[in-house]
């Protein structure tokens, strides 16, 4: 069985509270675009699970995500299958584009086929938010979807069904570790808001992002557009800043950074101005550059 494992872009991300599980609750929209790792899965005869890569950036033992979640629905099923899972990396690892999650879902969704599990989504999408914040939106095959609690909630925005957006992907070599970004979000943010002010505030909420998306409003969804952790990574990360700038250089109207980054993406009307910002970006050998659309 062979399946693609697509990418995210969060359009918004609103970083609500700390939990007292120390996760943020959070209000964020989801993207699905058509960057994907392929997935093979074969069935082995006794219990091994066994991960093959061809990037030596993931780990191939139990910390992988893909492993965790074969390992999950062994545990809770009682199950003596086995599984070799091989991973055809194309999403950048740590990039904030969720790949991880993205695999962890994928063999979720392929196991329950292969292992005839017979398991509804809703119970999938339970299983996959043990292994990852982001998991379950990739069990939903949405395009669009408003994520909620830790990100784990998931409801599909259904009239954006038809909606697609053609971006190009800017990502740098830096590793971000997402748990270290919400630290310094409590300490730079959480830290401020008790004194009443905060790094960005967002100037729109789910409902009215959704209705300019439909209307195809590049300018004012440029406006927007809002993410919570993005002022966090690049206080960081200052080299990330002249990403951004360079954005506003190119005359781009829509661009944002994605999850935790350090992926940053523009939004643009046509895959032809994707693959001429593809080249602009290109020039920068130290960036790797994706043009990609959403997947419908
Ligand atoms: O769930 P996931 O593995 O993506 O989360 C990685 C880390 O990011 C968590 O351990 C936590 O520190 C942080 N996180 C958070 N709130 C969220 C999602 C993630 O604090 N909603």
């Amino acid at each position: 069985m062979i399946l693609n494992s697509y990418a995210k872009l969060n359009l918004f991300l609103s970083v609500l509270n700390l939990r007292r599980d120390n996760y943020h609750n959070l209000d964020t929209i989801f993207e699905r675009i058509d960057l994907c790792d392929r997935i093979k899965l074969t069935p082995l005869k006794n219990k091994e699970i066994k991960i093959i890569s061809n990037s030596s950036q993931i780990p191939k033992d139990s910390s992988n995500f893909a492993y965790r979640a074969a390992k999950l629905l062994q545990d809770t099923f009682l199950l003596d299958n086995g599984v070799k899972i091989e991973i055809l990396k194309r999403i950048p690892v740590g990039s904030g584009m969720g790949g991880g999650s993205s695999n962890a879902a994928t063999v979720l969704i392929g196991l329950n086929k292969l292992w005839k599990l017979n398991l509804s989504k809703a119970r999938l999408a339970e299983l996959a938010g043990k292994i990852g914040s982001d998991a379950a939106f990739f069990i939903y095959n949405c395009p669009f979807a408003l994520g909620q609690s830790r990100g784990e909630k998931i409801t599909p925005l259904k009239k954006l069904n038809k909606l697609r957006l053609y971006h190009v992907l800017v990502v740098p070599k830096i590793s971000v570790s997402t748990p270290m970004i919400y630290r310094q979000w409590d300490r730079l943010v959480l830290g401020k808001k008790k004194n009443k002010s905060r790094l960005t505030m967002p100037k729109a909420n789910v409902k009215i992002l959704t209705s300019v998306l439909l209307k195809k409003d590049l300018i004012l969804l440029g406006k927007l557009l809002y993410n919570g952790l993005e002022p966090v990574t690049r206080k960081v990360f200052p080299k990330l800043s002249q990403i951004r700038n360079k954005f506003k250089e190119l005359g781009m109207k829509s661009y944002l950074m994605s999850g935790s980054g350090p992926t940053f993406f523009g939004i643009v009307s046509s895959e032809e101005e994707a693959m001429s910002l593809y080249t602009r970006f290109r020039q920068d050998k130290n960036l790797q550059v994706f043009v990609a659309k959403t997947r419908c």
